[in-house]
């Protein structure tokens, strides 16, 4: 076998209080990836679809840079083509980076016959994340490469657990952010109260999840004192739109991943308004791109040729 074709899905990473130790995956929109060897023993990037300025070069690109680390690794010499057909849009916090790197150690590992075990593909194909975010977060490639709920374990070393998700629907209004990324903007010093309250969060999301109620995930996701903060701030109507859409009884609305996109969890009978309450509140934004009417996921990354 000498060529692959796979789907990997759009992610939410942070989810919440969650700040690079969270991830979700999503049902819908996926990035579709063809990976072809060849005995060129040269990485190439072909963008096709919307292709958003995303760079081609190895070195700029996220997949390109994971594609790199497998081979040294390895210590491997090995030519591929990566054909990247996007349909999740990029700079919004979709974690379309996470979705084209994870795909490519996903599709390799399968090609080379590499017996990569979960950890070691989800650190090699974070060191991708460098490119787009200057740091190799582990979240949004850990949700693509296994689906369902993250929690990263530990990051040294990188030790990553899947939680099976309970079907939520998760209403996305995507809004493309303004930088290429905002983690520079963040403090981590946010003081006691905030940081016991950040913990509490945490351990309760996991709790949520472990006793599958949507209520209180949705009450623990609401609150993070770390990345929403900066974030929604960049976010005109961000503060008005979230209050509507909690009234309106969406479980828990926050910054999906590196922003500016914002997500919220509901259920499938007030999806529509939820959507449409998001819709109405960000629409005058010049960055709001559209809103997603989708739900969590438990599946990653798939083969589907
Ligand atoms: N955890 C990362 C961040 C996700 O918040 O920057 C980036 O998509």
């Amino acid at each position: 076998m000498n060529e692959i074709t796979l789907l990997s899905p759009a992610t939410s990473a942070n989810v919440g209080p969650g700040y690079d130790i969270f991830a979700l995956a999503l049902d819908e929109p996926h990035d579709k990836i063809i990976l072809t060897l060849n005995d060129t023993e040269k990485i190439s990037i072909e963008l096709v679809g919307d292709t958003q300025n995303i760079p081609t070069n190895i070195n700029d690109n996220t997949a390109g840079l994971a594609v790199l680390e497998l081979l040294r690794r390895n210590n491997l010499k090995q030519g591929v083509n990566i054909r990247i057909i996007k349909e999740i849009i990029s700079g919004c916090g979709m974690g379309t980076t996470g979705a084209s790197s994870a795909a490519c150690i996903y599709g390799l590992n399968k090609l080379l016959n590499l017996n990569l075990s979960d950890n070691e593909r989800i650190d090699l194909a974070r060191m991708g994340e460098v490119a787009s975010g200057g740091s190799p977060h582990a979240d949004n490639v850990a949700a693509a490469l296994l689906g369902g709920f993250i929690l990263i374990k530990s990051y040294n070393p990188i030790d990553v657990l899947k939680l099976e998700i309970p079907d939520f629907s998760f209403v996305l209004a995507v809004i493309k952010k303004s930088q290429r990324t905002t983690r520079g903007f963040i403090t981590y010093e946010i003081g006691q109260e905030k940081l016991k309250e950040q913990m509490a969060r945490c351990s309760r999301v996991i709790h949520a999840i472990h006793t599958k109620d949507i209520e209180e995930f949705g009450k623990a996701i609401n609150v993070d004192y770390i990345a929403e903060p900066v974030r929604s701030a960049a976010i005109p109507e961000y503060q008005v739109v979230k209050q509507n859409v909690l009234n309106a009884g969406a479980y828990g609305c926050n910054v999906s991943g590196g922003g500016s996109s914002v997500f919220a969890i509901c259920n499938k009978n007030n999806i529509d308004e939820i959507a449409d309450i998001m819709h109405k509140g960000f629409v005058g934004n010049p960055n709001f791109v559209r809103v997603y009417k989708t739900r969590t996921s438990n599946k990653g990354v798939k083969i589907i040729s």
